[in-house]
């Protein structure tokens, strides 16, 4: 027997689909696919799934569904989305985005393997690239003034639209979405605000002449387009982004991922202006049976007339704004934040803000085929923290997204845009 399993392309960028496929079974064979691969870090992460070959021996991931294992049904790309720590509450991160890819290993088994497969000898191996940076593509490392970060630029001489990327909690640098986003032909800056060289160890307030320092720098850059910056930004960084809508008119373009509307925790300032943050509340976490916890009733509601001064004007945005929803978030009422802001914007004429809910979405909603993390470590709580979702909601929400994300940036931000 000729077992021929085949997975393409085996090296791409970790947003494109893979084809598998087996030849060669016999037919009817059950089979087990297992998918591994081991992060920077060395924490490993694995899937399995199993299937059934036609009655021509062949099974097909884009057509044939998985009658067991970590998912059920057709999902050509569920090896990759389930991926699971082996160590609880580990998140997949990708740290060197240009020297390195990820490696995932396929493996194929000639039965249904419910123990543990590490001393099972699987009939057929492949090993897959998943890239975060494309050929050509440049890091710069950024220490200009005092913004601190990694800008990069696709290949070419451009001019290119510049987009800036703020993640939340996690502090420090994460460039896994910016490099990805700039290997689909845009500069992105994944800029630093806190936990990272010579930045505030914690965040004690939020500063926006610094987040402006980043859009002028980009401005001034020769391969980035004059016309305007847009702003990917998820958590505590979609609060900064809509912030940076409003009082920032070179920002033209924002994109909140399960964010806030309002200023919440540590204050905002920006020249003469401060805006007092809404509190949280430690009494309301709620222990979740994993031992992790649910933080989204932990803060107030900003439509309580007390709060009323730490909303966002929204209204003054001179861009528009895309604002993404997981209605599974479990970290924070992202989608009551949403709905307020665009409520906002249209009780004042505009039509500026879009909402694009995900049902079954959890928090953490990034570039296709990442595996949902349900819940992870993250600094400055002693408890893992339940981000939400549940796992094919959830990638299909990532598909979608990545795909309106770029569309939104590609039609705002090109230099003809409509100026009405
Ligand atoms: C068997 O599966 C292959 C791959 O999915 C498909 O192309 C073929 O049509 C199937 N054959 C039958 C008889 O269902």
């Amino acid at each position: 027997l000729m077992f021929q399993l085949t997975a393409t392309p085996a090296s791409a960028l970790a947003d494109e689909p893979v084809h598998i496929r087996v030849t060669g079974l016999p037919p009817f064979q059950m089979v087990t696919f297992k998918a591994s691969l081991k992060d920077e870090k060395g924490n490993l992460f694995h899937s399995k799934a199993f299937y059934r070959a036609n009655e021509t021996g062949k099974v097909d991931l884009e057509q044939d569904p998985a009658f067991g294992g970590d998912y059920v049904g057709v999902h050509p790309m569920g090896l990759f989305w389930s991926l699971k720590p082996e160590r609880a509450f580990q998140r997949l991160l990708k740290q060197d985005v240009m020297a390195s890819p990820f490696l995932v290993t396929l493996d194929l088994y000639d039965s249904v393997c419910f123990q543990d497969l590490a001393t099972a000898q699987p009939t057929a191996s492949q090993t897959l690239q998943r890239w975060f940076s494309g050929p050509g593509m440049q890091r710069m490392q950024i220490r200009e003034g005092r913004v601190r970060g990694a800008l990069f630029l696709p290949p070419g001489e451009g001019p290119f639209p510049g987009v800036i990327d703020l993640f939340g909690g996690i502090g420090g640098l994460v460039e896994f979405r910016a490099s990805l986003l700039s290997a689909h032909g845009f500069a992105v800056l994944a800029l630093a605000y806190f936990a990272y060289e010579d930045l505030p160890k914690q965040l004690q307030e939020v500063e926006l002449e610094y987040f402006e320092e980043a859009v002028n720098l980009l401005l001034a850059h020769p391969k980035i387009q004059k016309s305007g910056i847009g702003v990917i930004s998820v958590c505590k960084g979609a609060e900064i982004g809509l912030a940076m809508a409003c009082y920032l008119k070179q920002v033209v373009a924002t994109v909140c991922i399960n964010g806030f509307n309002a200023i919440f925790t540590v204050p905002l300032r920006y020249k003469d202006l401060v805006v007092k943050p809404i509190h949280s509340f430690k009494e309301h976490i709620q222990i979740h049976v994993s031992g992790a916890v649910r933080i989204c009733h932990c803060m107030e509601d900003p439509r309580d007339e007390l709060n009323r001064q730490s909303v966002l004007p929204v209204e003054k945005a001179q861009g528009r704004i895309l604002f993404i929803v997981g209605e599974n978030d479990e970290c924070l009422n992202s989608r009551v934040y949403a709905e307020q802001a665009v409520d906002q914007l249209q009780s004042h004429g505009k039509s500026s803000g879009r909402m694009l809910m995900y049902p079954g979405a959890g928090h953490l909603i990034e570039p296709p085929y990442a595996p949902l993390c349900y819940a992870s470590w993250s600094p400055g709580f002693s408890r893992p923290i339940l981000w939400g979702g549940d796992p094919a909601a959830h990638a299909a929400a990532q598909e979608h997204a990545w795909e309106e994300i770029q569309k939104f940036f590609r039609q705002y931000l090109s230099p003809t845009r409509s100026k009405l």
